[in-house]
């Protein structure tokens, strides 16, 4: 089964190129947060990632290409002035959507502009726990980033991230169909080709992104080479009462479409 024709090596994509994109879809991204986190956040993925990052109180948090916020004050709604929360994107318009949108929000809450491979304003070691939540496959320095991630965790400190499943989502990935159009099963193919597409994160989007594809090794082997160990791995999907009132997910996103880990910082 050939890539999807848009598939290019990721030398091919520059990180400003990517951010560039990210910076043109930031509005119409954010819109569909409007009344809360969009509906797969809402229901599958956020409720996996708290879990994993568990009880914040008392804890410095960075929330790594945090969009428009909404982890962000999901976290100071559950521990108020007990946490001290600094939201990162390199997206500038991403930044001024999150700090509007947190306005009224009382709490240690503040959001810098910057790319999540060189965050250069936090001092080694300043945050008990970091996330990253659906966003390392839209990073092209992934390596970096953790890296970044590494050096300002304190040690023993936690990272959890969330990725659309890299083992499901793929270069050759899609929807198999009947002669009628009757959606048969789901394709996956390419998997250990390191490539990337370029699309429409939601349906309904003008302004493309890109998704960087690596097999799960090139994370699993990123985090080792920084000192993490993974301690959890889930792969949340949706309730059957959730399927049952919502009847479209069927077809929506394929089963088993979202990976969450937790890792602790050894050494
Ligand atoms: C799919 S959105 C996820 C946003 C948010 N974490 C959420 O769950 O709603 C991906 C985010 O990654 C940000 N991003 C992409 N490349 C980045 C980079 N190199 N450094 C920092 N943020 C980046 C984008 O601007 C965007 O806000």
């Amino acid at each position: 089964m050939p890539l999807q024709e848009s598939a290019c090596k990721p030398e091919n994509v520059s990180n400003e190129d990517a951010i560039a994109c990210w910076e043109r879809a930031a509005g119409e991204f954010a819109a569909f947060f409007a009344e809360g986190p969009e509906f797969w956040h809402a229901h599958v993925i956020n409720p996996c990632l708290l879990d994993l990052l568990g009880d914040v109180r008392g804890k410095a948090v960075l929330d790594l290409a945090c969009g428009e916020g909404h982890l962000a004050r999901e976290l100071v709604a559950r521990a108020g002035d007990d946490v001290e929360i600094h939201g990162v994107d390199a997206s500038q318009t991403m930044i001024r959507i999150a700090r509007e949108k947190s306005a009224g929000v009382a709490g240690r809450l503040a959001f810098h502009i910057a790319d999540a491979a060189a965050l250069t304003t936090f001092p080694p070691a300043c945050f008990d726990v970091a996330v990253c939540n659906m966003a390392l496959m839209d990073i092209k320095d992934y390596r970096g980033a953790i890296a970044e991630v590494a050096r300002t965790l304190k040690q023993g400190g936690i990272f959890v991230f969330s990725l659309l499943h890299p083992c499901i989502f793929t270069p050759g990935s899609g929807w198999l169909t009947d002669d009628d159009g009757t959606i048969t099963g789901w394709r996956v193919d390419g998997y250990t080709a390191r490539c990337v597409t370029k699309g429409r994160v939601k349906r309904g989007m003008t302004f493309q992104t890109y998704n960087f594809h690596r097999p799960l090794e090139d994370y699993a082997g990123a985090l080792a080479d920084h000192g993490f160990a993974i301690t959890a791995m889930r792969e949340p999907a949706p309730s059957d009462d959730l399927v049952a009132a919502n009847p479209r997910l069927a077809h929506d996103l394929p089963q088993g479409s979202f990976l969450v880990v937790r890792c602790a910082r050894l050494g």
